[in-house]
């Protein structure tokens, strides 16, 4: 029935509007009588943004909301009613009523905005239930996830976007264009991370989201109450997608290149035990807590056609926020750290190019079309891109530009880096979550101005 819905969707709007038309923004472009009917699991801090950024499209329509606090539902309930928009239906009742709310009467999509480890879970129901899926980074976290992902694809056809935001981000993108037109030449090697202080995410005072004590878990709020378990339980490479999403998109992982194996190595860990000992003094419960995530991670990994690509995780540290992407070519490369980048032949000789005219030159044709939209949006303008992405794609019930394959290859990295670090570094190979299919898949069509 559901995907009937669908079927009629596109044949009824969005296929004979073509692929030029623009996003259906409030600005009234949106074919209409083919809306979109999203739902949101999961309404914290990352949900409602989701959330208010759906609210401003003239093609959606946000018909139900799923959290087990109600002070979210009544957040989410406030902003549809000041969006001028017909009250969604919620869901409270227990960790399970999302399973309800996929049951909603002509659900198309859905955004999974909740903890990790429910990410694959509600993922592969809500697949199972004929609804488009958007699941927020990462999307597993054992390889036994990853499998779970790319089987429930597979079996129902039902797709899964994993809303890796930073693959939109301007620069990122500008690159890519460039990658695509060979200007780096011959791609060889890659870096990226996730190098975050989130000392105040991990904790705080359970009155706000960020710092103001050392709690965590149920005495605290947000993303201290879940996230900051596994910084004590696991030693591993634990967000590798923000990093890891961009490069996968140069180097067309799993669409004619794939993620073989990699090696991770971490440091001793020190700093959360000093933020909690500065902050909360030394005589805190928390302070005597051993943790097994060391402060940075270090991950290797090879890929089939030869390039390298180094990942860092770095979240407990003081240290100013960066990705730290370079990305190298035969014929040069661009560093973020340093705003820096040179090509052979044009730059001079063993001197770097401020980047910031070659991005402006090669800015991508998504950001050239919709860059004033996307502005106030939340990221610096990419959470507009992603989201529109993921709308455009269920909209039309397509594949996503970012799918269960990539879902799956990009996780791995947290099992995997696991087991490597707890073996001195042992080698661990990416199974081929496209069962060889990436030999044959093409790779997406990243530069256009549509999504
Ligand atoms: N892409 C990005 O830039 C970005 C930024 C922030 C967070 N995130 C990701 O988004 C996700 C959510 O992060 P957040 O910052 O919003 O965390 P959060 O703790 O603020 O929100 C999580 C919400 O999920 C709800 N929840 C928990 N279990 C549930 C269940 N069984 N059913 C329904 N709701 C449930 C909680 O009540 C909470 O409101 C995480 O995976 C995080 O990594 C991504």
């Amino acid at each position: 029935m559901k995907l009937k819905r669908r079927d009629f969707i596109e044949t009824a709007g969005f296929a004979a509007a073509g692929l030029a038309m623009a996003p259906g923004l409030a600005l009234g472009k949106a074919a209409s009588g083919s809306k979109l009917r999203l739902g949101f699991i999961g309404a914290g801090l990352r949900g409602t943004w989701h959330l208010e950024n759906s609210l401003k499209r003239n093609d959606v329509d946000v018909v139900a909301i799923c959290d087990i606090d109600p002070k979210r539902l009544e957040i989410c309930r406030g902003h549809i009613a000041q969006a001028g928009q017909r009250k969604a239906r919620e869901f409270g009742n227990g960790d399970y009523d999302y399973r309800n709310l996929l049951e909603v009467k002509g659900l198309d999509a859905v955004i999974i905005s909740t903890p990790w480890l429910w990410h694959t879970p509600m993922a592969v129901d809500a697949m199972q239930a004929g609804i488009y899926a958007g699941v927020e980074v990462s999307a597993a976290t054992s390889i036994q996830e990853c499998w779970d992902l790319v089987n429930t694809h597979e079996a129902t056809g039902t797709h899964l976007m994993i809303l890796e935001n930073v693959n939109y981000r301007r620069d990122v993108m500008a690159v890519l264009n460039m990658v695509r037109q060979g200007i780096f030449g011959e791609m060889i090697h890659y870096r990226c991370g996730y190098q975050h202080d989130l000392r105040a995410v991990k904790f705080n005072n359970g009155q706000q989201p960020y710092g103001g004590g050392v709690e965590f878990g149920e005495k605290a709020m947000s993303e201290a109450r879940w996230r900051t378990q596994h910084s004590l339980k696991r030693n591993a490479d634990l967000y590798p997608t923000h990093g890891l999403g961009p490069i996968a998109a140069y180097a067309d992982i799993n669409r004619g290149n794939r993620f073989v194996s990699l090696t991770s190595h971490a440091s001793k860990s020190r700093g959360l035990h000093d933020h909690i000992v500065t902050e909360g003094g030394a005589e805190h419960p928390n302070a005597q807590l051993k943790w097994k995530l060391g402060d940075v991670v270090t991950t290797t990994i090879d890929t089939a056609n030869g390039e390298t690509i180094i990942v860092t995780h770095d979240t407990s540290l003081p240290r100013p926020y960066s990705l730290g992407f370079r990305v190298q070519g035969a014929n040069g490369l661009w560093e973020v750290d340093g705003n820096r980048l040179y090509i052979e032949g044009v730059s001079e000789p063993h001197k770097w190019d401020d980047a910031d005219a070659w991005l402006k030159k090669y800015d991508h044709p998504l950001w050239q079309k919709f860059g004033d939209d996307a502005e106030g949006a939340g990221h610096g303008g990419m959470d507009y891109f992603v989201l529109n992405a993921f709308v455009e794609s269920a909209k039309r019930n397509i594949p996503p530009p970012m799918d269960a394959y990539d879902a799956a290859a990009w996780s791995a990295v947290t099992p995997l880096s696991e087991v490597s670090i707890a073996n001195n570094g042992e080698v661990q190979d990416f199974p081929d979550f496209t069962r060889a299919k990436w030999i044959n898949r093409k790779p997406y069509d990243w530069i256009k101005n549509t999504w």
